[in-house]
């Protein structure tokens, strides 16, 4: 590949999101990932990627912040015509997220707003601004969660959020069809990352011993699923949601 089609990846400074940019340009994608609070851990990402011969751009996004899109549509217009010569995406991973571990009975409203904002308005919004930036035939990834399908104590108003983007998804690939533009989503299982504040031993013995496989994920092997799910391997692909998650509660 070129290196002329470019994806952008949401959430790409850490964790899952930060091994799909290192993927996806091992794949030969051009890579524009985005951070929030760790501008830092996102120059390392690129960093790592151009030392293997790639082309990587940061850009800062709080995916909360809807009216920020347009602004960061820009961002992406000035990075695809300065790095790779192109106006055009080829692909949008909608990974940025966070953890919540907390009963139905005490989450605030706050907390509610906070992770609606993010994982289910976030993604909206962001799709619908970078869509005509997007080429016909090109490929978006929503991050959702297995925890969709387990009820996992503590999680309820993310995982519920997390199933509005898989509904979603399905209208996105509906809408978008006749553009040639597939939308799917990947459920992760528990992944060894610091979502949520990571794993200590007990939890992961506990994830593990709840999983077919008899351990918990890696980010790299969630960031495999994504990049496939990105290239024309998986053309024939749309509208489904491909849980990954070693077998979790089966
Ligand atoms: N790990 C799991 O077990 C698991 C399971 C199911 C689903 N998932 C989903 O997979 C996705 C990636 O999670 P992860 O495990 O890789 O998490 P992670 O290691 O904690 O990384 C989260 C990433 O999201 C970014 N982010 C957080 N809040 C943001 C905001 N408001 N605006 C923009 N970016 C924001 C962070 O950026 P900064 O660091 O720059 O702030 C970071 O790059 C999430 O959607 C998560 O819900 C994870």
């Amino acid at each position: 590949m070129s290196q002329s089609k470019v994806v952008v990846i949401t959430g790409g400074s850490r964790g899952i999101g930060a091994k799909t940019a290192i993927e996806a340009s091992r794949r030969g994608f051009g890579v524009i990932l985005t951070y929030n609070a760790h501008p830092e851990a996102a120059h390392d990402v690129v960093a790592a990627i151009e030392a293997a011969g790639g082309k990587a751009v940061a850009l800062a996004l709080n995916v909360a912040a809807a009216a920020s899109f347009a602004d960061f549509r820009a961002d992406v217009q000035d990075a695809l015509a300065k790095t790779w010569n192109v106006s055009h995406l080829s692909g949008l991973v909608n990974n940025a997220g966070y953890g919540l571990f907390q009963p139905i009975a005490t989450v605030t409203e706050a907390q509610f707003d906070g992770l609606f904002n993010v994982h289910l308005k976030g993604p909206f919004f962001l799709t619908q601004a970078l869509l005509p930036l997007l080429e016909n035939g090109s490929s978006i990834v929503n991050l959702t969660s297995a925890t969709t399908r387990v009820a996992t104590a503590g999680v309820a108003p993310y995982a519920a959020f997390k199933g509005g983007l898989q509904v979603l998804t399905r209208y996105m690939a509906k809408e978008w069809g006749e553009r040639g533009i597939r939308v799917n989503s990947v459920s992760p299982g528990p992944i060894r990352t610091e979502l949520g504040g990571g794993l200590n031993e007990d939890f992961e013995a506990l994830l593990s011993s709840q999983t077919a496989l008899g351990r918990v994920g890696e980010p790299e092997e969630v960031a495999r699923v994504i990049t496939t799910l990105l290239s024309q391997d998986s053309g024939w692909i749309n509208a489904q949601d491909l849980e990954v998650s070693g077998g979790y509660v089966v």
